[in-house]
């Protein structure tokens, strides 16, 4: 595998030149008004969008993926060793899991010769020298609740973590998925699905099934879990999604700094954080990845080309260089950096020196890099996301998304607040689209990345 690419040096002083600016914009008419009227989508959202995955049979040989695979306690947790089995002939590396009810029903010697790993039941284990759900946690890519009884979706929907099975979903650094199977009687139980409902609104699990179908009870309908061929292939599906092969995506990330003197700058608060954690999720989805970073600490994402510069001028320069003079040289361009919109007139030579006076500083504007793209490109390609970062009401942040969108002709906003978002691991956001505002719960930026990547793929293969 090759490893990630040196960083190459940072562009020059001079600044490349900006091609020349875009032709004029499209005839009045030909793009739709903004509407948020949900029957009128365009893109619908990426949950009606993720393409299903193939069928394991039909994958190939070695994922290299670990996946944490927690049974629960239903009278389908047989069931579990089988998606263990597909999971391992897929070439994953599953750490097996049980719940104490779970060991009445599947013992722990199938999963761990199925597995060839020991079986861990117990938060406590006095063998384990450290925090087990914590260290599950990190070396699992995905966690998986084969099957998920009602009690369990009720502990996570509520965040317990009285046991190594919650404790450990709630400690994920990836995908949970949950596979629920229960009489048909307790899945249709309001509370159960008022745990549903706050599971899905909290975004941190996914459910797969239940089906419609028999039941051990001999009786049928909604609460059997999903085929565990389904089950083990999604699971690798969120592993691995190698779903953007071959698209060439360029991605902006952190701020851009605007110097005045040799030591001083005028910057903002964007740490880069929502941009590499999309070229990371792009990368390992198979993206060819060019990553144009502003000033900031974070390292490369693994098998990402990055381009560091500056200033917006800087990145400005970068951009054309990686998108072509015609934009040809990617299918997609997400705009997460936070671009400065002024830069000062002038940038002194030498150190300005401090004489007790008031100081003005004359700023001038940068240009606007969405927009010149947006101008640019044609009707659909290159795919074009931008960020509108606001400090207003949610309304207002959703209205500034849409004019946006039909300002600077982009195909995808993600609107989200200044205070959720800088410098944090997590964000909460709106994904607006011309007819459609898919409002997010928080996320962490990893998974927010994906959700974004669902709709790169949607919309590049229109
Ligand atoms: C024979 C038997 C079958 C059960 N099957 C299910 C089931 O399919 N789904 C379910 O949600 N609960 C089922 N239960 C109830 C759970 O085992 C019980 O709620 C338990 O506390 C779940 O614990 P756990 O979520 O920690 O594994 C069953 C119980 C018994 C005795």
């Amino acid at each position: 595998m090759p490893g990630p690419s040196a960083p190459p040096p940072p562009p020059s002083r001079s600044i490349p030149p900006a091609p020349r600016l875009p032709p004029p914009p499209p005839p009045p008419g030909s793009r739709r008004k903004p509407t948020l009227d949900p029957g009128r989508d365009e893109e619908p959202s990426a949950r009606e969008h993720q393409a299903s995955p193939p069928p394991v049979s039909q994958r190939s040989a070695s994922t290299g993926h670990t996946v944490a695979l927690a049974v629960s306690g239903s009278i389908a947790a047989y069931k579990a060793a089988e998606v263990a089995r597909l999971l391992i002939k897929d070439g994953a590396r599953v750490l097996p899991i049980m719940t104490r009810s779970a060991q009445q029903f599947l013992g722990a010697t199938t999963l761990s010769g199925l597995c060839g790993e020991r079986v861990h039941e117990d938060m406590w284990d006095p063998a384990f020298a450290g925090e087990l759900h914590v260290d599950l946690a990190r070396r699992a890519d995905v966690i998986a609740l084969i099957p998920a009884t009602a009690d369990l979706l009720a502990r996570l929907a509520q965040g317990r973590a009285d046991d190594l099975v919650t404790a450990l979903a709630l400690c994920a650094k990836g995908p949970v998925i949950a596979a629920p199977a229960m009489h048909p009687r307790m899945w249709a139980h309001p509370a159960v699905q008022r745990n549903v409902a706050l599971l899905l609104e909290q975004g941190r699990v996914e459910l797969i099934g239940p089906v419609d179908g028999d039941v051990a009870s001999g009786e049928s309908g909604l609460g059997r879990m999903a085929d565990p061929a389904e089950i083990a292939a999604a699971i690798l599906a969120r592993a691995t999604r190698r779903d953007l092969t071959p698209l060439k995506i360029v991605i902006t990330a952190g701020p851009t700094v605007e110097d005045f003197d040799p030591v001083r700058f005028l910057g903002n608060r964007s740490t880069g954080k929502m941009g590499f954690a999309i070229a990371e999720r792009a990368a390992a989805r198979g993206a060819d990845v060019t990553l144009i970073a502003g000033p900031v600490t974070l390292p490369t994402p693994y098998g990402v080309k990055r381009i560091d510069v500056r200033s917006a001028l800087q990145m400005r320069g970068a951009l054309w260089q990686a998108m072509g003079p015609d934009l040809g040289k990617a299918d997609a361009l997400i705009m997460s950096a936070a671009v400065a919109d002024y830069r000062p007139a002038s940038e002194h030579a030498t150190k300005m020196k401090r004489d007790g006076n008031a100081l003005t500083l004359e700023l001038v504007p940068n240009p606007d890099l969405l927009a010149e793209v947006g101008a640019m490109r044609g009707e659909r390609s290159p795919v074009l996301v931008g960020f509108a970062v606001e400090t207003d009401t949610d309304d207002r942040v959703v209205a500034a998304a849409l004019n946006k969108l039909e300002t600077k002709r982009v195909d995808l906003v993600v609107a989200n607040h200044a205070r959720d978002s800088f410098g944090k691991d997590d964000n909460r956001a709106t994904l607006v689209t011309r007819g459609s505002a898919d409002v997010l719960g928080v996320l962490t930026k990893r998974d927010l990345a994906d959700r974004i990547l669902d709709r790169v793929a949607t919309m590049s293969h229109r």
